[in-house]
């Protein structure tokens, strides 16, 4: 059973809400619920375990007891031809919350869109899902897990996490720096040309750019890394010199790419 109990190292910003379980299929699907059933957004959800996470591209998000997993319910945050920007806000705002935590500076890499690289491997990631409610308005859905104390193996991707790198950083730590985050990041994002600052925010934690690489999508295509859009998409400059952007895929560092199951992130 969930045991719906309020959060309390530090009372949330005014009109956020906090629900925390014991344990969920997902705090995803959870907060979808919360907006069907009429909640106007500006709620946090988080878990202690998910016994069906879910990850990006219909993979599965492993979940267990010690990571962080939370989703934050936005109802019409902005306009819907905004709303791929959304990861990219979350992506930042998670990458500073998570060096806050820490105490270190510039601690994680950017992956596009959203996954925060150590070194090369994944420590955490963002899932952002939409669904238009019977009301019309746009129930949106960031759900965030950051590996604390575990992370899996086996995976299309090297995964790590903060023990692992030698932070004794806990799931609450985590949470609490991302939520003043997420909040100073989104009212950011409001703000008349707000993206700018946080793509510009998001290049400065880029990973892999200026490098060749490879993405995978409906189709797969390789090119250097030289910019986001204006929107947030990827630029990709071929060998052609034809610049081509990408609106959806994973991405992989030429030369570096990890075999494994689809189903583990
Ligand atoms: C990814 O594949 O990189 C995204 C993973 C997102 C996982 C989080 S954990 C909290 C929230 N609930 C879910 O079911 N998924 C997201």
């Amino acid at each position: 059973m969930n045991d719906q109990k309020t959060e309390n190292p530090a009372p949330p910003a005014p009109g956020l809400r906090i629900e925390r379980h014991s344990s969920v299929s997902s705090t995803n699907t959870l907060a979808f619920a919360r907006a069907r059933a009429g909640d106007r957004g500006g709620l946090w959800i988080r878990a202690d375990e998910q016994t069906a996470g879910r990850g990006r591209l219909g993979r599965n998000w492993t979940s267990p007891v010690g990571n962080m997993f939370a989703s934050f319910l936005l109802v019409d945050p902005q306009p819907r031809e905004r709303i791929a920007e959304l990861p990219l806000v979350a992506a930042v705002a998670l990458a500073d919350a998570i060096d806050k935590a820490a105490g270190t500076f510039g601690l994680a890499r950017l992956k596009w869109p959203n996954d925060l690289l150590v070194e090369g491997a994944k420590l955490s990631g963002i899932l952002l899902e939409a669904e238009t409610l019977p009301d019309g308005r746009l129930a949106v859905v960031l759900g965030i897990g950051v590996n604390c104390v575990s992370h899996p193996q086996g995976g299309l991707y090297p995964c790590v996490d903060l023990r692992a790198l030698g932070y004794r950083v806990s799931a609450d730590q985590v949470f609490d720096c991302l939520r003043r985050e997420m909040s100073e990041r989104l009212e950011q994002w409001a703000q008349p040309d707000g993206f700018e600052a946080v793509r510009k925010a998001w290049l400065n934690r880029a990973a892999h750019l200026g490098k060749r690489i490879t993405v995978k999508g409906t189709r797969e295509v390789t090119g250097t890394f030289v910019d986001l859009d204006n929107r947030g998409y990827l630029v990709l400059e071929l060998e052609t010199g034809v610049r081509e952007t990408i609106y959806a895929g994973d991405v992989f560092l030429l030369g570096f790419e990890h075999k494994g199951s689809p189903g583990t992130p």
